[in-house]
């Protein structure tokens, strides 16, 4: 329940003698919000926030998270709940509508995202421009731009039935292109998708089909992936999804708003870590290194070295994502009868961590990234396709905040202030007259 008005702080500013009463914005849950928005109006000074640590770009209906307690919940229900009972396609709807749907609405959305899944052959052209070794994430940017130039029906941002088109064709896209890109970097021909088959079972079939082969698998390789997504879905206000936000506020389209996404969370402090952590587990197996002695490295901060997969910005415990991976990942290997010394050398990386005084302190604890490189790998991704993977994983998100900020009334463009810190005022020196 939302706190009472009355009950929250109130907050007072003193500014020299001037003092200045800011407004407060209640939660329901988490912290409540003061607004500084008059601060520069009112006395001249702007607040200065670097990486956002304690700014709240908006407020939002769509994902809660309580870093201390390790809590995630996509509209009120908890992750735990949906990553063992929903489906990908299902939790995309909740995220986007506010509301779990009924039979009827989920078959409806299923079957129009099936659909749509089909990529037109000049659209298709995209995966033989590109270089092969091009990595992944810079071909899905650019295949998700290109869809704003194949689908001008659906790009204006203030019409719902566009953006309703814009999101069921990405949505349904992605798994082709994705799956394309992988297999453009594997020499294989493009498969069609195959109408009537499921989401997941038609993505993983589009990838690793071979010719002339079936594709099969247990149904544990299924409900990893679909459950893989769920975890990605939404995550709040994450440095990708700011992005999205911040691209649409300028009324961008919805493919160019989510590609800016993709950009963002190509880098490695975000998506990318999922492909460093194994990288960097198998150079500590390529190197011999033991667990201790790349904790000494980490711990050196002249060293550069960080423990990719640990430490959030939000979760100062367990982040329950990476609780339900790790949980499975032990689990999925052994169904798909893969051994993997990567995932011994993980527990161990972990444990050394858990027990060390560096990471206790700050409490750095495994992030959703730690684990989820080695469930990929098992299913047959090289780790360049974990970050494209994730990517899919967190569309929904990026969708339903997108949507969440095109008709917020109190929206308005994104555009922070600064605090010049540089020359001030000089006069310009003809070239032949510097020294
Ligand atoms: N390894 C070693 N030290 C770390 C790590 C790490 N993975 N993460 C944080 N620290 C240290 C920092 O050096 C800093 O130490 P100091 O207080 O001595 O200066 C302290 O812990 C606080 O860390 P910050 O970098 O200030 O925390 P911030 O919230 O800015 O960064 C981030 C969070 C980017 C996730 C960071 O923990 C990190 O780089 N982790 C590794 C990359 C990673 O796994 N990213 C995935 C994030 S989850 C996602 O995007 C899905």
């Amino acid at each position: 329940m939302a706190k009472a008005k009355q009950d929250l702080p109130r907050v007072r500013l003193e500014v020299d003698d001037k003092a200045l009463e800011l407004a407060t914005i209640p939660a329901t849950q988490g912290n409540h919000g003061v607004v500084v928005t008059p601060l520069m109006s009112q006395t001249g000074l702007v607040a200065l926030d670097p990486g956002f640590l304690n700014t709240a770009a908006c407020t939002s209906e769509i994902t809660f998270i309580d870093g201390d307690q390790g809590i995630l919940r996509y509209r009120g229900y908890p992750i735990e709940q949906l990553a063992t009972q929903s489906s990908f396609l299902e939790v995309a709807l909740l995220l986007m509508k506010g509301e779990l749907p009924n039979a009827h609405d989920l078959e409806a959305f299923e079957t129009r995202i099936d659909k749509h899944m089909y990529l037109s052959d000049d659209f298709r052209q995209i995966f033989s421009v590109m270089p092969r070794r091009a990595h992944p994430m810079a071909t899905l940017g650019a295949a998700i731009n290109m869809m704003a130039g194949f689908y001008p029906e659906s790009l204006d941002p203030l019409d719902p039935a566009a953006v309703n088109l814009a999101t069921v064709l990405m949505l349904a896209k992605m798994p082709t292109v994705i799956s394309y890109i992988y297999r453009r970097a594997q020499g294989n021909a493009l498969l069609y998708p195959r109408p009537g088959q499921n989401y997941v079972e038609n993505f993983a079939r589009m990838t690793f089909q071979l010719p002339g082969e079936k594709f099969e698998v247990p149904d544990v390789f299924y409900r990893a992936l679909d459950t893989l997504l769920i975890l990605h879905a939404d995550h709040e206000q994450n440095c990708s999804t700011s992005s999205v936000r911040m691209i649409g506020s300028a009324q961008a389209n919805l493919y160019m708003s989510v590609s800016g996404g993709v950009s963002a969370l190509s880098g490695p402090l975000h998506g990318g870590a999922n492909e460093a952590v194994l990288n960097m587990l198998s150079y500590i197996r390529d190197n011999e290194i033991s667990p201790k002695d790349f904790m000494t490295q980490v711990k050196d901060k002249r060293s550069g070295v960080k423990l990719m997969g640990f430490g959030h910005r939000v979760y100062k415990s367990y982040d329950p994502r990476a609780a339900i991976v790790k949980e499975q990942a032990d689990a999925v290997l052994d169904a798909l009868g893969v051994k993997d010394e990567l995932l011994d050398i993980a527990h161990e990386v972990e444990q050394v961590a858990l027990s060390d005084d560096y990471f206790i302190e700050r409490r750095l604890y495994p992030n959703v990234d730690f684990y989820t490189g080695i469930i990929y790998r098992a299913m047959g991704f090289p780790a360049s396709m974990f970050t494209p993977l994730f990517a899919l994983g967190r569309l929904p998100g990026w969708i339903a905040q997108w949507r969440e900020m095109i008709v917020d009334p109190s929206g308005k463009i994104g555009r922070p202030r600064q605090i010049y810190v540089g020359e001030p005022h000089r006069d310009y020196v003809p070239v032949e007259k510097r020294p």
